[in-house]
């Protein structure tokens, strides 16, 4: 629901300067934070206004009559500041503020994440991948986007002639590969290439193979296939552990020759190609020659890149795209968008490498681990054992599903709480910290606040009587909700997840505060009533936000 009170101030200042065309004013005013005052103050910063309405306009906005709800107003700080009446305030935030609605006019998303290699390992880079770009896709569904995933498998290149020659020699069968696939595909390819190294004639073997397959030899493509279902079959799991979805998988094998030779004829038209001597069809960025077609004829990573943005293009017609990959990828982006650009298509503006730092120092406490689901395990055993010695620990330990989602959340929190483009340490006891800024802060208070309601006694209001919030404690902790709106739209935009998860550790920390001060137990009816709004109204705040990290909010733990 939008909130009355910005939509009111919205049209107010609209009316005053005669402008009533521009649209969403709403969703640019702020909660000030002056957390110590009683006031409310609500305020709209003049950059949103002055390109639309002109500075010399600006001091009309005085002219504002304070009335029921503006108590006064002032422009000061390149902002217009309104005081707003305390209880209209409080009502408008029980209402609003766990699903604000910004009517804004809804953007095709499009974000390719995790994108793993098959026969290789998940690397953290994968990992970091897979959370970023699955709270992306959702904070962008909250906000009603219509957002497409997709996943968009490595399966293709000289690498898989290698698989190829490994799984034949090792003499695996379909059946072999589909009990154990992401291990058993990744020991064919070290296998090639250890033999690779003692035999030159394994490089070639694996070329033939991998040119059988790219020319599309119909038998070798149906039974490449079905390798790579099993490999995704596999995967699905973990990210159903990890409760990532995907819209799509695609795959590197999709783009083929045919959808390459479409993109070289139009770089040829506009006689963007220049042959090598040594037969490679570059094209020209700043000094750089970037590669599109190999002296073979065979195709790379880059070209597939460009055959899948037209393809998504065309199937989409997305507002945007996202890819959100390592840092690394830095310059085959920017080919990618400059080839696009290159080839006329206008919407080559709508790519964006969602980039991202390093995870130094993660491995299995045994050794190094290559496997995510072994990370995975590990994080699981160690929340275990937390679990056991925790006085607070109120699920039978048996139940590993709690505890894997709690160490799941660990992970996911950690990565989430730093900047994107920073490299980080893992450090496994910092991670799965009990106490401190952590995943457990979130599922605890969750199930804290799950547990009030249970075990009070007492039935929330339907109705907000603003009167019974009146300590210092409730006030604060409405502010804080009513920033939700305002921290989501800035987290969205900067593509930053960390903007959204410091907002609720803080949302956190009021509502430990909060729960101190405003006893349920023993309260007045009424009162109990108010506060269990309160609360259950902070629950749903921190439940769309844990959603949205893609956190699985826990009842109980
Ligand atoms: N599979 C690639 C890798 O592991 C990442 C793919 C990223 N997405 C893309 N459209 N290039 O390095």
């Amino acid at each position: 629901m939008s909130s009355k009170l910005k939509l009111y101030l919205g049209r107010k200042v609209l009316d005053c300067v005669n402008k009533p065309n521009i649209s969403n004013l709403q969703n640019v005013i702020q909660v000030e934070n002056n957390t110590k005052s009683g006031n409310v103050n609500l305020k709209l910063p003049l950059v949103c206004l002055e390109a639309q309405i002109g500075s010399s306009e600006i001091p009309k906005l005085l002219k504002i009559q304070p009335d029921d709800i503006i108590k006064q107003l002032k422009i000061e700080n390149k902002c217009i500041t309104f005081e707003i009446d305390k209880k209209l305030f409080i009502a408008d935030v029980i209402e609003s503020c766990a699903n604000p609605d910004l009517n804004l006019d809804n953007e095709k998303i499009v974000v390719e994440y995790s994108s793993p290699n098959v026969a290789k390992p998940f690397h953290l880079g994968h990992l970091r991948s897979t959370i970023i770009g699955n709270y992306i896709g959702n904070i962008n569904k909250f906000l009603r986007n219509d957002v497409t995933r997709i996943n968009y498998l490595g399966d293709w290149g000289t690498q898989f002639g290698f698989i190829k020659v490994g799984v034949e020699d090792l003499k695996y069968t379909s059946e072999n590969i589909k009990e154990n696939p992401i291990k058993l595909l990744y020991k064919c390819y070290v296998h090639a290439n250890k033999l690779a190294e003692k035999d030159p004639n394994i490089l070639e073997r694996a070329k033939v193979e991998f040119a059988k397959l790219e020319n599309g030899s119909i038998e070798d493509i149906k039974n490449w296939r079905v390798i790579i279902g099993y490999t995704k079959d596999e995967l699905k799991k973990t990210y159903e552990r990890l409760g990532v979805q995907f819209d799509e998988y695609n795959y590197e094998s999709m783009y083929g020759s045919k959808d390459i030779q479409d993109v070289i004829d139009i770089l040829k038209n506009k006689k963007l190609l220049i042959k090598q001597k040594d037969g490679k069809e570059t094209i020209k960025m700043n000094d750089k020659n970037i590669t599109i077609l190999k002296s073979d004829g065979s195709t790379l990573y880059l070209s597939r890149d460009i055959a899948a943005a037209m393809h998504r293009y065309k199937k989409y017609n997305f507002d945007k795209m996202f890819y959100v990959v390592e840092n690394g990828q830095h310059d085959h982006f920017s080919a990618l968008k400059h080839v696009i650009k290159e080839m006329g298509c206008k919407w080559s503006d709508k790519l964006t490498h969602v980039k991202f730092g390093r995870i130094r120092g993660l491995s299995t406490r045994k050794g190094t681990a290559v496997f995510l689901n072994d990370i995975l395990d590990e994080c699981r055993e160690l929340m275990i054992q937390k679990q056991v010695l925790s006085p607070n620990t109120k699920v039978p330990i048996s139940d590993d599903r709690i505890s894997d989602i709690l160490g799941i959340s660990c992970v996911i929190v950690n990565d989430l709480k730093q900047r994107r483009q920073k490299d980080y340490e893992f450090d496994w006891d910092r991670v799965l910290q009990v106490q401190g800024d952590t995943g457990v802060k979130f599922q605890y208070t969750h199930c804290r606040l799950c547990s009030l309601e249970q075990n009070s006694g007492a039935t929330p209001a339907k109705v907000c009587v603003p009167e019974a919030l009146d300590e210092p404690e409730a006030l604060i902790l409405l502010k804080h909700l009513a920033k939700f709106q305002e921290v989501l739209l800035a987290s969205q935009e900067q593509l930053e997840a960390c903007i959204l998860v410091n907002y609720l550790f803080h949302l956190c920390n009021h509502i430990s505060k909060a729960l101190k001060v405003l006893q349920i137990k023993g309260a007045n009816p009424d009162i109990a009533s108010q506060r269990l709004l309160l609360f259950n109204t902070s629950r749903e705040v921190l439940k769309n936000g844990m959603n949205i990290l893609g956190l699985q909010p826990l009842n109980q733990m």
